[in-house]
């Protein structure tokens, strides 16, 4: 098989690709909500020490994956000598289009909130407003819009392409969110959301509360064995992995630290229930911190203007694992692949956008099978191949060198303590 893989023309095309990818709805959308549904600050103590840890080395893990085995994650399991590598590389070369499945709602909720503010009922209903927005027939045409821009952008193969722009709007992204935050602490009663997402209440601090920290931590930094693989797979050997694993682990944890400074102070100034409000917590709180800005509409419709091209930037780096997958297996070209996928995602994000019920199921089995779809990686580079040598060529790259250490990490720490976590709930 010809085995010609695009390349990154430098290390931060790797940085640029992989913050696109971990920055999106993850961010924005799902921590907010995470950290409402556990207890507020209590969740950031489990997030930070899983992001601080297991993130930026998972990330390191993963660009390595890719770069030494030179596939993404179908083939890097039978590069790397691991047995039966070829059918376990199925689970994670075609995972995604399960995550793709629920992200595509979203996604599609953020298109159509771009032109929100123009319907009365956003500012003076914002929950009803979101309830016509979630679900049923219009639920499902966004979402089927969402893919469609995602599709036809794979489908030209021109991802790299829209680079400068996503760069662009994940600035926007950061100016508004920082706007949004500073106004949100200055609302009148923010006192009560800042206390809810800052100072932690040590008896919410359960086993699951750390569970689900650890499977936000590994979703919000796109660690589930899947697109860092591919994306390190076009790096050649000169790379500095280790900074751009940390470059992107820490600008990405910024984006979701920021959106609840954003959100948690004016939703409990208005009443708006963390815990309560599930998928809306973001959009129904929207209103309230916009609401007396001057120029509100412009800034709600820039927000989700930016924030839906992040989900469709994270969209498209989700959708390029399949078809990375089947160009793989079968030697198929992107542009019979890609409209292939599309449809197959789109038969089953079409009755998930329509039903809630659905649409949270679906979300709870991607958040809670990430980790375990990550533990592939150490055991690929770790196990299947050679840690020794693997670290020898994670050090190959310029600048930062990681010590022994990293070798025992790797090969023990990390898969560990994913499993461990898992474990302690279970029995705990
Ligand atoms: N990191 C993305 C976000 O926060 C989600 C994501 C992208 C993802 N690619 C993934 C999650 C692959 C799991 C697997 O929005």
């Amino acid at each position: 098989m010809s085995n010609v893989r695009e390349r990154w023309s430098s290390e931060l095309g790797l940085v640029a690709g992989a913050i696109g990818s971990a920055v999106g709805l993850g961010n924005i959308w799902l921590f907010p909500m995470l950290v409402g549904q556990n207890g507020g600050a209590a969740f950031l103590i489990p997030y930070f020490i899983f992001t601080f840890s297991f993130v930026w080395t998972g990330l390191v893990i993963e660009f390595n994956t890719g770069r030494i085995a030179q596939q993404g994650p179908a083939g890097a399991y039978e590069e790397l000598g691991m047995p039966f590598g070829k059918y376990i590389g199925l689970i994670p070369g075609f995972r995604p289009l399960v995550v793709l499945i629920f992200y595509a709602s979203i996604a599609g909720w953020t298109l159509r909130y771009i032109g929100a503010p123009a319907n009365e009922q956003f500012w003076a209903e914002p929950g009803a407003f979101f309830g016509t927005v979630n679900s049923g027939l219009q639920s499902a045409v966004f979402a089927v819009l969402a893919l469609a821009i995602i599709g036809s952008i794979v489908y030209f193969g021109i991802e790299k392409g829209i680079e400068p722009a996503t760069k662009l709007m994940i600035g926007l992204l950061f100016i508004l969110l920082v706007l949004l935050g500073i106004r949100s602490v200055l609302l009148p009663g923010s006192l009560e959301g800042l206390r809810f997402y800052l100072v932690p209440d040590f008896s919410k601090l359960t086993t699951r509360v750390v569970l689900n920290a650890m499977a936000q931590a590994f979703f919000t930094a796109s660690l589930a064995g899947a697109p860092m693989i591919v994306y390190g797979s076009y790096l050649s050997e000169k790379a500095d992995t280790v900074s751009a694993a940390i470059t992107t682990t820490f600008g990405n944890a910024t984006i979701a630290l920021l959106s609840g400074f954003a959100i948690f102070p004016a939703a409990l100034a208005v009443g708006v229930e963390p815990n309560a409000s599930g998928p809306g917590l973001l959009f129904i709180s929207l209103p309230a911190i916009a609401q007396q800005l001057p120029g509100s509409t412009l800034i709600v419709t820039g927000f989700f203007l930016a924030a839906a091209l992040a989900a469709i930037s994270t969209g498209l780096s989700i959708l390029e694992v399949p078809v990375d997958s089947l160009k793989y297996h079968f030697g198929l070209p992107r542009k019979v692949v890609t409209p292939i996928l599309v449809l197959i995602v789109a038969v089953v994000a079409i009755p998930t956008a329509m039903s809630s019920e659905l649409f949270d199921t679906l979300t709870t089995i991607v958040l809670y099978t990430g980790p375990l779809a990550a533990l592939l990686a150490p055991l690929g580079l770790f196990w299947a191949y050679d840690g020794r040598q693997a670290l020898e060529q994670i050090n190959e790259g310029p600048g930062t060198e990681l010590g022994d250490w990293f070798f025992y990490w790797g090969k023990y720490i990390y898969p560990a303590g994913i499993l461990a976590a898992y474990a302690w709930d279970v029995l705990g």
